[in-house]
């Protein structure tokens, strides 16, 4: 009879016998539902010997830093340290458009951050948040599919790094991952957050990524997303987000002629995000966001709705 607390505690052991009595663990948290439940139990199973990292890329959404710290070393007790590499991001980032040479830079970038850190804490061991369905895919999945995008957090371990892996998680399916989360308290906000891009907003960002331009993303979106919750919507849907176009657009405003940024709102249902329908947002509640986004946010006077489902469109739009 197979039980999450018997999983639990059987990770644990296996752990504690790969890294010894002296071993020293590394890995990088997101936020997410996987790194978070990855790094609670490896805090659980060897204490301080697990060091959790988290990048601050300088290409999260609003407040996310601090919610993220106060979670995982507040009141998950995770031995947690956040590296402002944001301007380090940003400037590899300068001129870069392609959505795809944004995350070769975001990944490359990522990597020498992380790579400073594990050296500098003497780490043995990686922790990896890698899930089943990723160790089944990255075996069988050998159509074009695969090369859509480059998902740089999945098998993403520089060759250079002598470190050996240490994958808890990689006989789960993510709703087991919810399960075992819940089991080792972590909390619901973490649990049942939607996935987040590890480029993060740099591929929500058409053109230009520039500290302006994500200031103006990151009060579009968590507009968005507040009235979202407002309106009991966020768990209905598997992801939301605002976009930032690439374009201008002419608006009035009193007697005046404005020419300002779009920004797109997209939301979407999917259960294995290979495939995702577009999420009909009651008009009354589209209407509050949108009025709401171009009255607070300075420099945008247009917001509209993407009513594509994938495929054919893809859920980010990069
Ligand atoms: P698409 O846009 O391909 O996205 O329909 C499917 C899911 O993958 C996420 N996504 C990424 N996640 N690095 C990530 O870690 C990436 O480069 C990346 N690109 C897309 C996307 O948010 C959605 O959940």
């Amino acid at each position: 009879d197979w039980s999450m607390e018997a999983y639990v505690a059987e990770a644990m052991q296996a752990v504690q016998q790969q890294v010894g009595v002296s071993g020293v663990v590394v890995g990088a948290v997101s936020g997410g539902v996987d790194s978070t439940v990855a790094a609670v139990l490896l805090s659980k199973a060897i204490g301080a010997r697990f060091h959790a990292l988290f990048v601050d890329n300088g290409l999260l959404r609003q407040d996310e830093v601090d919610e993220v710290m106060q979670r995982l070393s507040g009141r998950l007790g995770v031995n947690l340290r956040c590296v402002d590499a944001s301007s380090r991001f940003l400037q590899a980032l300068q001129g870069v458009t392609d959505p795809e040479q944004k995350r070769k830079v975001i990944g490359r970038t990522f990597i020498e951050v992380f790579d400073a850190e594990a050296r500098r804490v003497q780490a043995q061991y990686l922790l990896q948040g890698t899930l089943y369905p990723d160790v089944i895919e990255s075996v069988s999945h050998k159509g074009p599919s695969a090369t859509i995008k480059t998902h740089h957090n999945v098998g993403g371990l520089p060759a250079q790094m002598q470190l050996q892996l240490i994958e808890p998680l990689r006989y789960l399916f993510k709703d087991e991952v919810r399960q075992l989360g819940r089991v080792l308290g972590v909390p619901a906000e973490s649990v049942g957050r939607h996935p987040f891009p590890g480029p993060g907003l740099a591929i929500r960002i058409l053109g230009d990524v520039t500290p302006h331009r994500l200031a103006v993303l990151r009060a579009a979106d968590a507009i968005f997303l507040e009235e979202l919750r407002a309106a009991d919507l966020y768990h209905c849907v598997g992801q939301a987000f605002a976009v930032l176009l690439p374009c201008k657009a002419v608006g009035v405003m009193g007697d005046c002629r404005t020419y300002e940024e779009v920004i797109a709102l997209r939301a979407v249902e999917t259960t294995d995000y290979m495939t995702a329908d577009w999420y009909p947002i009651p008009y009354a509640v589209l209407k509050r966001m949108a009025n709401r986004i171009v009255n607070e946010v300075r420099g945008v006077n247009r917001v509209v709705y993407d009513i594509t489902s994938k495929p054919p469109a893809t859920i980010e739009w990069e």
